[in-house]
């Protein structure tokens, strides 16, 4: 019936062809008019001649921005001087025999393609339009694209593709639920899954061995720009293996994806990092390794210092960490130091001392005057500093401390464009504590999630000193982004107890909550051990999109709503009783 905008090519000059899609632009030069003719594959230009054939010209006359129409008519060269190398048919161009409208298309609230800033509400509100352009539509084809490649690499290896319950029970991945009343069991409710954790161990159980999913999962948690209430994961377990079987096989796969859909040949095996050295040296579970700003520990150089707050800082147990920044003289005025003081502040820190590197390593400015030259000389050694560098001090605890070097080290190497163009970082992050105080809870949680298991060479401490015990847990990273996490899981029904235990879950919660996985553990569960991406967020990075609303087709606001459809919406007063709940608050959106 029609032919797509860019299958045609030079060699096609002379040939007549239909062409159907939007008319993205329109020009009107006296006796001739031309419009770009856009469908998904791309764009043609398309010649109506007065001259050469009135009538569809007089037609043409009738046309707009994003009309839907079909052309016929004869593909021609372009006439020299006026090709255009933007385009793949920019040499060729369509000249019109037949012309017919298939439909009109209302005044647009934005132009579609255009590089004016339309704010993301109306965006969002007239997406189907918004995602005519270009740019979204590549991001979603692309999208396709990459999960084809997902199901047939995981198909090739053997994995099942099986679905689990929307419709279900909390899940233990720590943010709040979306809950859903059952209308036929009043004062019950569903949880809308936060990811098919329980499932996936129960499917391993039941000795499918590998499973994978493409699928939904729900949390309600605050928003940011990689973080949506409904986002995609691809979901993986297997039975019988160890960190290093899922190691390799995520591994295979990103190569096979990098390689494939951007031609680009990634270095195996990837980066591992103990999460200890990841807090140490990058002050994140999640360091961005494509630049170097490495946090430095001077805690034993300044351990007798004359400066007071280090000193009485560091009696208290807490560290002097530091970061220098090369050519720092050149990059940082004196206002520019004040204003990181003021950035810091924001990251939790007390305050921010410095000093500059100048001639044969002297130190001047800032804390200058208070380092010995003692202190000079080793901390020159530690942090390989030279003439024209800055360093960037912090005194305090050794979470404080490391948090604030960490996410200023962030914040200098996108303010001074440190961060190399089209480099793609992927590291692991493996030994996670298994535990963490929580000062909110007031108690301890799992770092992960409670199935997650022991490092079997800690379990002697598990009672005696829980916070040391280290997980068989690994996180994957690519450019400072999380985009995958997993572990290996507890299969033995009295090691999950304990760890309820240890997470003070009383036994009665433990039954409600996770009673079904912790009995099905006990049928014979073989060890096993999985993990979960961010499909999101691995395409937002893959796209170099700043937020995940750009790789999906319909996202919500950072207020969880969707401009488009109007949800969440209210509901009549029937449908509420009929649920056997009652409203005791409402937002007026
Ligand atoms: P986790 O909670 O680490 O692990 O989630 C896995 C990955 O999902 C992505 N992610 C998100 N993406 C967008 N919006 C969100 N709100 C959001 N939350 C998480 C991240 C993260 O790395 N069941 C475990 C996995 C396992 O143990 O196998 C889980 O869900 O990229």
């Amino acid at each position: 019936m029609r032919t797509l905008c860019e299958d045609i090519k030079e060699s096609d000059i002379g040939k007549e062809f239909t062409f159907k899609g939007w008319v993205m632009h329109y020009r009107d030069h006296g006796g001739l008019i031309f419009i770009d003719l856009r469908d998904y594959s791309g764009i043609l230009q398309i010649v109506f001649d007065e001259n050469i054939e009135g009538e569809s010209f007089k037609s043409a006359k009738k046309l707009k921005n994003e009309y839907v129409v079909s052309v016929a008519g004869t593909v021609r060269k372009r006439p020299d001087g006026t090709e255009n190398t933007g385009l793949k048919t920019g040499n060729i161009e369509l000249l019109v025999k037949s012309v017919e409208i298939l439909n009109i298309c209302e005044v647009l609230p934005f132009q579609i393609d255009e590089e004016t800033e339309v704010n993301e509400f109306t965006r969002l509100k007239y997406r189907y339009l918004d995602l005519r352009s270009k740019r979204l539509k590549d991001n979603l084809i692309f999208r396709s694209k990459f999960t084809h490649l997902i199901r047939e690499f995981l198909n090739g290896k053997g994995f099942f593709d099986i679905e689990t319950p929307f419709l279900t029970k909390s899940t233990p991945e720590g943010s709040r639920d979306f809950l859903v009343p059952s209308r036929l069991n009043k004062g019950r409710f569903f949880a809308l899954p936060q990811s098919p954790q329980l499932f996936k161990q129960i499917l391993m159980v039941s000795g499918f061995e590998r499973y994978y999913q493409i699928v939904r999962c729900f949390r309600d948690e605050d928003l940011r720009a990689d973080r949506q209430p409904e986002f995609t994961q691809l979901d993986m377990e297997m039975s019988f293996v160890e960190t290093n079987d899922v190691i390799s096989i995520t591994e295979e796969l990103f190569a096979l994806i990098f390689q494939k859909l951007l031609g680009i040949t990634v270095f195996r095996p990837f980066k591992i990092l103990d999460y200890d050295e990841a807090m140490d040296k990058y002050g994140s579970d999640k360091p961005d390794t494509r630049f170097e700003l490495i946090i430095h520990n001077l805690t034993d150089i300044f351990a007798n210092s004359s400066l007071n707050v280090f000193k009485d800082n560091i009696q208290k147990g807490g560290v002097i960490k530091a970061i220098c920044l090369p050519d720092g003289v050149n990059l940082l005025s004196r206002k520019d130091i004040d204003e990181l003081l003021n950035t810091v502040k924001e990251f939790g820190a007390k305050g921010l001392a410095w000093t500059k590197i100048g001639e044969n390593n002297l130190l001047e400015g800032g804390i200058s005057k208070f380092i010995s030259d003692e202190e000079r000389n080793n901390l020159i050694a530690k942090t390989g500093a030279k003439n024209g560098d800055i360093i960037l001090y912090q005194s305090d605890s050794k979470k404080i401390a490391e948090n604030v070097l960490g996410r200023l080290r962030l914040h200098l190497a996108k303010k001074y464009n440190l961060i190399p163009e089209g480099r793609f970082d992927f590291l692991w992050v493996v030994n996670f504590p298994l535990f963490e105080y929580s000062e909110e809870e007031k108690k301890i949680v799992a770092v992960h999630h409670p199935f997650t298991s022991p490092s079997v060479k800690d379990l002697n401490e598990l009672e005696t000193d829980p916070l040391s015990v280290k997980s068989d847990s690994y996180d994957l990273v690519l450019n400072g982004e999380e985009i995958g996490g997993g572990s290996i899981r507890i299969h033995n029904p009295g090691l999950q107890e304990k760890i309820f235990k240890i997470l003070s879950i009383p036994d009665e919660e433990a039954k409600i909550k996770f009673g079904f996985l912790s009995d099905a553990l006990g049928f014979g569960a073989p060890p096993h051990g999985g993990i979960a991406f961010g499909i999101d967020r691995i395409l937002m990075i893959l796209r170099n999109e700043d937020s995940i609303r750009d790789v999906i087709a319909f996202p919500k606001t950072q207020k969880a709503y969707c401009p488009l459809t109007d949800a969440p919406s209210s509901v009549n007063e029937t449908q509420i009783k009929e649920l056997g709940i009652k409203l005791r608050e409402t937002t007026v959106i």
